[in-house]
């Protein structure tokens, strides 16, 4: 059988989490990051055990963003399959630029993205298709924004529609605020050019729970979920981070639940965008708020979520190549994918200072203690080789995964792994696992 080469377009844990995948699918001989991390590269494998990985990966100087210069790079490498991490260079058109080039590839194309990149696109499409989601409306005019806080009764959530790096939504909860969130917005244009039409949405209370699904098209198979821990520091405080731990099982999330956010949330997008000719492939990210009336869509993204990705992928039993495979041809099945039983931790190390302003270059050690254990491993995000040595270059640097019959093992392993590296300052939440609401 030839060896399949693929692409994996990112930089972050999430795409060192794919390429690690990918390495271990049996069809696999070559994985390229572009542009990577300093984790992103291994030699082959070939007998590889536990979760260590098997094909080789290589880094390539192509930056996510770079969109012909991925297309080039795909074409003369001969590149069977490439899978997109990161939403900008999906919400951007690189899937429709490798379609155009006839090239396999793994994601949304730009009109499907818009279920993320536009926030007014995915509460008009939700609406459209009686997809249970809040009360909204979308105003470029800022004393209407205003004259529409007056007229409702409800506690509102304020966001800049558009991609702005998660940052760009306000919680309010009371009137002063929701009319200091619209200046913010609007006014101080605090995201930028996000900011030029903002969403007003009614505030959902609560548990909040993320159901992530591989899509081909026409159907969804929901992806085991997991939980991720949105807040800097312990017990739910500090500031909203991209995410610094998850695991699996959610304790939270049964099958019935699952089943339910399936057949009124997940399968109705697919026959949604199907009908209006921009069938949805690749995954899709569901965040929902478990309210009084059942799941209810806060938002969508187009891709994987992170961390959530390194703490799922460690327990897919089946070919991470062929599921790719199988949804880019329409013809993914529940039969495709099967997960281990078990448990699976994840601890994200993160820089001083994180999410605010910190400091890159700090030298990391410990890594090789980590390295090629069976049952835990690293996967780098923020992070790049100088000289020698691996040192900081992100907010999120790096995480511990760890695997085992129950959480409490995984949970023990991946800490024991956290305990093995150091830089100075290094950051991580005590009390993953533990969920607070
Ligand atoms: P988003 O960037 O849209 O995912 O929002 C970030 C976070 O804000 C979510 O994870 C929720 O915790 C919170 N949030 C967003 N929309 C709402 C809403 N309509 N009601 C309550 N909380 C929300
Ligand atoms: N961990 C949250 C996200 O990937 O959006």
């Amino acid at each position: 059988m030839t060896q399949k080469k693929v692409l994996v377009v990112g930089s972050g844990g999430r795409e060192h989490t794919l390429a690690w995948a990918l390495s271990r699918s049996p069809q696999v001989g070559q994985v390229y990051v572009a542009p990577g991390n300093a984790g992103t590269e291994w030699p082959a494998n070939l007998n590889s055990t536990g979760l260590q990985p098997r094909a080789s990966s290589q880094n390539v100087a192509v930056g996510s963003d770079d969109i012909a210069g991925l297309v080039e790079l795909a074409r003369r490498e001969a590149i069977d399959l490439t899978v997109v991490g990161p939403e900008a260079p999906l919400a951007a058109g690189l899937v429709d630029a490798f379609q155009a080039a006839r090239l396999p590839v793994f994601g949304p194309t730009q009109q499907a993205a818009r279920l993320e990149a536009s926030k007014a696109f995915a509460k008009d499409f939700m609406k459209q298709h009686n997809i249970p989601t809040g009360a909204y409306a979308v105003f470029d005019d800022y004393e209407a924004a205003l004259g529409y806080l007056d007229s409702v009764e409800h506690q509102v959530v304020v966001k800049a529609d558009g991609l702005a790096a998660g940052k760009g939504v306000l919680i309010c909860d009371d009137i002063e605020q929701a009319r200091a969130a619209v200046d913010t917005v609007m006014v101080e244009r605090a995201f930028g050019a996000a900011g030029q039409s903002v969403v007003i949405e009614e505030r959902l209370v609560g548990p909040e729970i993320s159901i992530l699904a591989w899509c081909d098209g026409r159907q969804a198979v929901p992806i085991i979920p997991a939980r991720d821990h949105k807040r800097a520091y312990d017990n739910d405080q500090g500031p909203n981070t991209g995410g610094m731990g998850a695991f699996t099982p959610a304790p939270d999330v049964d099958g019935a639940l699952v089943a339910e956010a399936h057949q009124t949330i997940l399968q109705p997008v697919m026959d949604g965008m199907a009908a209006q000719g921009t069938p949805y492939v690749g995954i899709l990210y569901a965040g929902l708020m478990l309210t009084a009336n059942g799941p209810t869509v806060l938002e969508f993204n187009c891709r994987f979520g992170d961390p959530e990705t390194q703490a799922v992928l460690p327990l897919l039993e089946s070919d991470i190549y062929e599921i790719f495979q199988a949804c880019v041809a329409g013809r993914l099945t529940e039969s495709n994918i099967a997960w281990q039983p078990g448990a699976c931790a994840t601890i994200v190390m993160a820089s001083p200072g994180y999410p605010d302003n910190y400091p890159k270059g700090l030298l990391i050690s410990g890594l090789e203690a980590v390295a090629w254990q069976e049952d835990a491993i690293v996967f780098h995000a923020g992070t790049v080789r100088s000289g020698e040595g691996v040192v900081t270059a992100g907010g999120r640097v790096l995480a511990v995964s760890a695997v085992g019959d129950e959480l409490a093992q995984a949970l023990g392993r991946a800490y024991a792994g956290v305990e093995q590296i150091q830089f100075e300052g290094a950051h991580y939440r005590q009390d993953i696992g533990r969920i607070y609401q």
